[in-house]
């Protein structure tokens, strides 16, 4: 018996699998056979999902610290097409998904954070009253949201907190951002204070950026805060205007986690902004009007190309077709033209891959995998790269045989059992109430 890889299906639930292997070696060859049964458990629908979740992050945080708690959470979120472009002032699609940081939560009376983390079995103390800096550690998330409300004159009542979560860490499904939004709904409704969303998503990308030390850009803590259950999310980063768009319901987003995390991918993404900031720097000198590559064509691209060293004319062509693709797919989408936005998906996969660089043989091999699957309209890496997931659309009724194959393909190529996800496109942060 080979080790199975793990499907979590967020959608039906179903998910006990008992794999076979028969290996008829005595005949000269290998002949998998892969008897599975699903067992159709019942589904518990996902509010009843949350409910229970809610009442046991309760009783916990009852045991840990005495008293009441409220439950507040943020998902994490797959981005269907618009990689690296929100740090450029362009535009994104991504849907929250059904994977969330929990936080249970009630005030103390001095001005001390306490943070339980039940992942890490840990727990940090923060004092409020004192100066607060980063510890290269879980909790800076919580702390950087705390110090930026706080710097724009939120004032936080004491708390303890007890967080949980099950977004996959470090896979490009951005449990970051969800800490982030979780904590900081947390920490003001805690404190009685109510600020808009967008300055929330505001707040704790500054977090990000400024305590945590990552140069991200909004996309993921606005779908984290803002996302809609059944949708993506069409986001222009320079004006913030956002529309969401329907996604069919006769499909699915399957999520593809490669389990690997290379480990340039900091470093990367900071350099891979660097460049797009030398090609702005570069055109804006024959292109005097510009304030990103948002405002830069293709035509204008290569009219300039002489003007720009090889390697920075090929992130700025990644992110100026990328944008260019973002505004075709949400189109097709309209139009609900599949076909066409999974060749957007798998030109985007490619421009990555090729002109970005910022995917690895692990995400190459998984879209490769997805593209000889029957109803796969479309897959490509998601999130930051080197590592991670990759997200595919796959029509429902061919969703098991997809997950099967490209797991057992996936597996016999690389020796790792990949995690393959299916997940609703969900609502953006809240409060769970009973
Ligand atoms: C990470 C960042 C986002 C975005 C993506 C790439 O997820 O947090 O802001 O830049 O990478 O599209």
């Amino acid at each position: 018996m080979r080790p199975s890889a793990v499907f979590r299906d967020r959608t039906s639930y179903q998910s006990v699998r008992l794999n076979f292997v028969v290996d008829c070696r005595a005949f000269g060859f290998q002949t998998y056979l892969d008897i599975v049964w699903w067992a159709n458990v019942a589904r518990p629908s996902n509010l009843n999902e949350g409910m229970k979740i809610t009442a046991e992050l309760q009783e916990r945080f009852r045991q840990r610290y005495g008293g009441r708690a409220r439950v507040y959470r943020a998902p994490g979120r797959v981005n269907l097409i618009g990689e690296h472009t929100d740090y450029n002032d362009g535009f994104v699609m991504p849907a929250a998904i059904e994977f969330y940081v929990w936080i249970a939560i009630a005030p103390r009376s001095d001005r001390k954070l306490v943070l339980h983390s039940t992942n890490f079995s840990e727990t940090v103390e923060i004092d409020l009253q004192n100066s607060i800096t980063p510890r290269n550690h879980w909790s800076d998330y919580v702390a950087g949201v705390a110090v930026m409300l706080q710097r724009a004159s939120h004032h936080l009542q004491g708390a303890n907190l007890l967080i949980q979560g099950d977004v996959p860490m470090g896979s490009g499904l951005s449990s970051s951002a969800a800490i982030e939004v979780a904590s900081g709904l947390a920490l003001l409704e805690n404190s009685g204070i109510h600020v808009d969303r967008l300055e929330l998503v505001k707040l704790c990308r500054r977090a990000e950026n400024e305590f945590v030390g990552a140069r991200v850009g909004i996309m993921d803590q606005f779908v984290s805060s803002c996302g809609q259950a059944g949708h993506a999310l069409m986001l222009d980063c320079r004006s913030l205007e956002y529309s969401f768009l329907p996604l069919p319901r006769d499909v699915s987003l399957v999520i593809c986690n490669t389990m690997v995390k290379h480990a340039l991918a900091s470093g990367e993404y900071n350099t891979r902004r660097a460049e797009c900031e030398e090609g702005m720097r570069l055109l804006s000198r024959s292109m005097p009007g510009i304030r990103a590559l948002r405002d830069v064509s293709l035509t204008e691209l290569e009219a300039h190309a002489g003007t720009l060293p090889k390697l920075i004319y090929k992130r700025c062509r990644h992110v100026i077709s990328e944008n260019a693709r973002v505004t075709k797919a949400a189109a097709s989408l309209e139009q609900e033209d599949l076909d066409n936005f999974g060749l957007l998906m798998a030109e985007s996969h490619r421009s990555l891959r090729d002109e970005y660089e910022v995917s690895c043989a692990e995400l190459d091999l998984m879209v490769e995998l997805a593209g000889q699957q029957r109803g796969v309209y479309g897959a490509r890496m998601t999130g930051g790269g080197f590592g991670g997931c990759t997200i595919n659309l796959v029509r429902t009724d061919a969703v098991n045989d997809f997950q099967f194959r490209v797991a057992d393909a996936y597996q016999k190529s690389t020796g790792r059992a990949p995690q393959i996800f299916v997940s609703p496109a969900a609502e953006g942060a809240d409060e769970v109430k009973k």
